[in-house]
């Protein structure tokens, strides 16, 4: 697959830093030589499926994983030599919990501001603040074993905040919450990144979640990079009207669609054709004409606005939802009906 690195916006605010970051294990490339950068104060997103290399980058960044090729640097300082510099800059959420259920929510928090070195002014005054932002106040004094899973994540991004880092990692800060948690945990997100000025670099294979959170993203997929920048850009990049469409012979039309210029690209998937393309509530006349033309019968045609789903099947060919292809493999295409990235 050949990748495209899209990059817009200027460098100097440059909070994270990596040149071809790579990680292997045992010969198996996790994450596959990477060059991007965080710009400080933004929100951003790490978006790929189960397995393409996002917790291992995370990993990499904060200094618990050596790179097995490629540098990065985070606030300026290098995390291979200056690992303690690196690691006062940053806090973590990872993916698997790791609070002590047995203590309390203060506790808890009180535990991790001693190790980052707090003195006890300090320490009540944060946990405070912190308890404040995601909301549980009230609970601070209860035994994390008798949190639901929603509490359980607010505790941890709040002493994930506890020592004021400049970038807050947050590795699929809503994996397995319910809609409503989620949301709440987006609004916390949102308010942290405003209020406190952090950076957050976030991983996710929710797009609903990156589109709403993150002002830009990457895309990951077997540890590489395939594209990245702002979601507004990059759903641009894909049409501003999305068209699908079903019908009695795919391969005949979406040739015949190829060769539209007003189509900014044409993908075929197994049972349906997506068109990238401006006012889409117009075209759909001419496409119902051009399908009369060649005796072939639209079955059902649809238009809405890109979502990052569309971007990632843009430029993945696969459906995030179903890694395994089933409902968007992309094979034996003509080229015209292959769009970059693949
Ligand atoms: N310690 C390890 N030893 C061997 N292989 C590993 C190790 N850690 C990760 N991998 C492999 O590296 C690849 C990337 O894993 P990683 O955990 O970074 O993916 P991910 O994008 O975070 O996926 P998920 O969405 O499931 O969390 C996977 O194929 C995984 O099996
Ligand atoms: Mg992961």
């Amino acid at each position: 697959m050949s990748a495209e690195i899209i990059t817009t916006g200027d460098r100097i605010l440059e909070i994270i830093k990596t040149n071809n970051l790579t990680k292997k294990f045992n010969g198996f490339t996790a994450v596959d030589h990477i060059s991007f950068s965080v710009k400080k104060e933004e929100i951003f997103g790490f978006l790929g499926p189960n397995g393409a290399g996002k917790t291992t980058t995370i990993k990499m960044l904060t200094t618990l994983l050596h790179p097995t090729e490629g540098s990065a640097e985070l606030s300026g300082f290098d995390i291979l030599k200056e690992r303690d510099k690196v690691r006062k800059h940053i806090g973590v959420v990872f993916q698997d919990p790791a609070l002590d259920t047995e203590l309390t929510g203060r506790e808890n928090l009180d535990f991790h501001a001693r190790m980052y070195g707090l003195d006890k002014e300090n320490r009540k005054k944060r946990i405070a603040e912190v308890l404040k932002l995601v909301d549980l106040e009230e609970k601070k004094d209860v035994l994390v074993k008798k949190y639901s899973g929603g509490m359980k994540r607010r505790l941890e991004i709040a002493r994930g905040l506890m020592h004021y880092p400049t970038v807050l990692f947050l590795d699929e800060p809503t994996l397995g919450l319910d809609a409503q948690t989620r949301r709440a945990i987006w609004e916390y997100i949102k308010k942290m990144n405003k209020e406190e000025k952090t950076t957050i670099f976030l991983t996710t294979h929710y797009m609903d979640e990156a589109d709403y959170l993150c002002d830009r993203v990457g895309i990951i997929d077997r540890g590489k990079i395939l594209v990245m920048d702002s979601t507004d850009n990059l759903k641009n990049a894909i049409g501003n009207d999305v068209i699908t469409l079903s019908c009695s012979n795919l391969d005949e039309l979406g040739k015949r669609l190829g060769e539209e210029s007003w189509i900014k690209n044409v993908k075929q998937h197994n049972t349906f054709l997506t068109l990238g393309v401006k006012k889409g509530e117009e075209k759909i006349p001419i496409i119902f004409e051009i399908a009369r033309n060649l005796n072939i019968k639209i079955k059902s045609i649809s238009v809405r606005k890109p979502t990052l789903d569309d971007v990632f099947l843009y430029f993945t060919g696969r459906i995030m939802r179903d890694q395994e292809k089933k409902d968007a493999k992309i094979e034996n295409l003509p080229p015209m009906l292959r769009s970059r990235g693949r």
